[in-house]
This record gives C-alpha cells, sequence and structure tokens, in this order.
C-alpha cells in the first residue's frame, strides 16, 4: 500500500494501544489492574451536564464559529484573568477539539518544514509525532542532572538556526514534576529574546499538590502584544475530569490565532456546539470538583509514594502535580517495553513503559484510579520482580506460581 512519507513517519500512540491490549484483555475476564491510565475516574460537574443536557434537549445543535462560540470563549477569557492575571480578548483564544488538537493547530500554524520544535525529557507522547505531522523535527533535550528538571542551559545548548519553538509542559506528564518558577521566569525571557515560540502545555496545572499554586507564565513575559509569541494550552479534559468531551483551548497573539482558526476551519469546522456548551457550565459552574479531585489525586499520591518506599531497587521522584509517577526501575530492566510487557503478562498489572516519553528503563505509573487498584497493582508488580518474594500469589482464587528469577 502507498501512504504518505508523513503518515509513514507516525506511530500508533502507546498509550491509547496500551488501553486497547488492556481492554481486550479484561473482555476475556484476566484480572488486570490499569495503572497506565490518563484519565481521572470521577464524574464531570454538574454544570457541564446540566449545560449540555439543556442544549441537547432543544435540538438547536448546529455549526459554530471554527474558534469556538461567543460563551466559550468569554468563559475561557475570564479563565485566564482569574489563573493567570491575564487580560486577554476573545480574539486571543481558539477553542478546539482538547488541548491535542489545540497543540497540533499551533504546530502546524508556525512550523516550517525540517525546522525543530525542542522539549525537555520526559515529554508527553505525542510532541514527537505532532512535529513530524508538520514535517518539522522534535528535538529532545535531557536534563543535564538526569533529574526531571530542565534548565535554561540544557535548552539552550540544543537551540540552533532551524530552533522555531519550545514546548514546555508543567506540572509534566510523566514525571508529575513541576517546573521551578525560576525556570518558568528565565524560559520566558529567553524565547523572547531569542524570538522563538513557547507553547506552555499547562493541561494539569490545577492539580497540583502540597499547597502549590499555578505559574502563570505572562507574569514573565514583557512583550504582550502582537508580537508575543507564547502560547497557552489549556482544557477541561483533566481539571474537570471531561477527557471525552474533547474540549481545549489556545490563548495566543490575535493574528496567529487567526491562523490556527483558518487551519481549525478546514479539518474540523470546531469542536461540536454540545460539548463546547458542557465546557462552558464547567468553567463557570462551581469548581468544588476540582479541588475535590486534587485532594483526591494528592491522598492517592502519597498513597503510591508509601507504596513505592518499600519496593527495593525502584527509584522514585515524588510527583507535585498530574496524576503520574515515573518511577526507575532501571535495577530490573533497562528495556522498559520488555520489562512493562513482563508485568502484564505475569500478574495482569497496565504501565507505560518509560521509552514511549524518552527515557527507557523507567515506567509511568498512574495514580489516577482507587487506592485499591494502586496498593494492589504495586503489590502485584513487587511480587513479580522481588527474587525473594514468596512463591505464589492469588490473584482472587488464581493462584500464580513464580517460576521465574
Ligand atoms: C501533557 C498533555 N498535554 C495534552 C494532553 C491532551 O489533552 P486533551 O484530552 O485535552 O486533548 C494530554 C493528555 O493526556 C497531556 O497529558
Amino acid at each position: 500500500m502507498s501512504i504518505s512519507q508523513i503518515a509513514r513517519s507516525i506511530s500508533q500512540s502507546a498509550t491509547l494501544k496500551l488501553n486497547e491490549t488492556a481492554a481486550l484483555m479484561r473482555d476475556k475476564g484476566e484480572p488486570i489492574i490499569h495503572l497506565g491510565g490518563g484519565e481521572p475516574k470521577s464524574k464531570p460537574p454538574l454544570d457541564a451536564l446540566v449545560t449540555a443536557a439543556g442544549l441537547l434537549n432543544s435540538g438547536e445543535i448546529r455549526y459554530t464559529p471554527p474558534d469556538g462560540i461567543p460563551a466559550l470563549k468569554q468563559a475561557i477569557v475570564r479563565y485566564t484573568e482569574e489563573f493567570y492575571g491575564r487580560a486577554v480578548s476573545p480574539q486571543m483564544v481558539m477553542a478546539a477539539g482538547g488541548a491535542k488538537q489545540a497543540i497540533m493547530v499551533a504546530l502546524q500554524a508556525i512550523l516550517n518544514p525540517q525546522e525543530e520544535v525542542i522539549f525537555p525529557a520526559p515529554y508527553w507522547v505525542s510532541y514527537p509525532d505532532m512535529a513530524r505531522l508538520c514535517g518539522a523535527v522534535p528535538v529532545v533535550v535531557h536534563p543535564e542532572d538526569g533529574t526531571f528538571q530542565p534548565t535554561l542551559r540544557d535548552i539552550e545548548q540544543k537551540v540552533g538556526p532551524y530552533t522555531r519553538a519550545v514546548i514546555i509542559n508543567s506540572p509534566n506528564n510523566p514525571s508529575g514534576v513541576m517546573y521551578s518558577e525560576q525556570f518558568i521566569a528565565e524560559i520566558v525571557e529567553f524565547c523572547e529574546k531569542r524570538s522563538l515560540y513557547l507553547i506552555m502545555d499547562d493541561i494539569y496545572h490545577r492539580l497540583i499538590f502540597d499547597g502549590r499554586r499555578p505559574i502563570s507564565c505572562y507574569k514573565y513575559a514583557r512583550e504582550q502584544g502582537e508580537n508575543s509569541k507564547l502560547i497557552v494550552i489549556n482544557g477541561v479534559s483533566k481539571q474537570y475530569a471531561m477527557t471525552g468531551f474533547r474540549i481545549g483551548w489556545a490563548v495566543a497573539n490575535k493574528l496567529l490565532i487567526a491562523a490556527m482558526t483558518n487551519i481549525l476551519g478546514h479539518q474540523t469546522s470546531g469542536p461540536s456546539v454540545l460539548l463546547q456548551q458542557a465546557a462552558v457550565g464547567a468553567i463557570n459552574g462551581v469548581q468544588t470538583s476540582v479541588d475535590t479531585l486534587r485532594l483526591t489525586l494528592e491522598n492517592n499520591r502519597n498513597v503510591l509514594m508509601d507504596r513505592l518506599k518499600t519496593f527495593s531497587g525502584v527509584k522514585i521522584t515524588k510527583p507535585d502535580g498530574t496524576f503520574y509517577c515515573f518511577a526507575d526501575f532501571r535495577s530490573f530492566n533497562k528495556d522498559s517495553k520488555k520489562l512493562a510487557e513482563f508485568i502484564l503478562d505475569k500478574v495482569r498489572v497496565v504501565t507505560v513503559p518509560g521509552v514511549e516519553f524518552g527515557m527507557d528503563g523507567f515506567l509511568r505509573i498512574s495514580f489516577c484510579g482507587t487506592v485499591k487498584d494502586i496498593t494492589e497493582g504495586i503489590d502485584r508488580m513487587k511480587w513479580a520482580l522481588d527474587p525473594n518474594s514468596p512463591n505464589e500469589l492469588y490473584l482472587g482464587n488464581r493462584k500464580l506460581i513464580r517460576d521465574w528469577t
């Protein structure tokens, strides 16, 4: 079959593939524990459901302006003021089919073929393929000190004549680490000075723990007008547990948003009005569900940390936010794909191999599920990997025999 060069350069999303495998196994009755997930289990806010249901009942489900209905753009303007301390106009806002599409369209609007986009590892799985979809080149930065906190120096070393943009995702998927305020200030100033686009993927910015507050990149931006190259990405998927609603957005200068809107107009004509209304309900409605989710995740994070601390050989960095921990399993196997397959095969626990995030030997463990899943999942993994484990393990009434070393 003849397919394009770009299509050939793209691989299947590793996390989506994993979800498929786990679902198939679960359908066959396997006692799967999914620690690979990327979505909170809580229900969307009632305000989102009621608002969407009202529109559905009216039957008025029509095309909308591609960049979003005025009510959603207004809600995003207010959101930006509340959480970023920045007054923006509706012309600086574009709604999209998830943060994913907002990032993709931003990249399509700014990248020429062969230009480079830089991001630190570990990185969200989609960034490299999104760059390739634009015919551009992903450039990965590995923090020199071996931590999950990049420095400006790390980034600076990779900037060359073809560099067009930098993507920063904090708190970070998969490490859960929130980059320091100093780093955010430095990277904003640096990108302004070098005239690089800076995409801030803030999709987890309200899901942060230990009393932390979201950091606003705008605080450090000198360029506020048409020359601003700051693109701020956010959405309802994670903070409101509305992954299936597929609403995200971008905030950027007017001209760039106009260019992005032209692209979106030819791709999807914008997201469904029904789901846009749901997002309006969530953003403008009662915010207690976000606090409840954050507290639940913080508790889950603590449970996971306590469990992992007793797992000798595993090195952990405590997540500051999100619902992921990126644990170092190199003492067991440096090949994270093989290790994740082994764990799934032997004890039916799903994790995501670190190689998908640009760091082999690590596993991403999600803590967005139940405490029971977290504790039992880690106990099963420990049984499979610790050579001092007892010979037998019961999964329900199924007896497993440990016949490997
Ligand atoms: C870092 C990061 N950015 C963007 C997204 C996409 O979010 P959405 O569901 O709004 O497309 C995800 C989803 O997993 C993510 O982890």
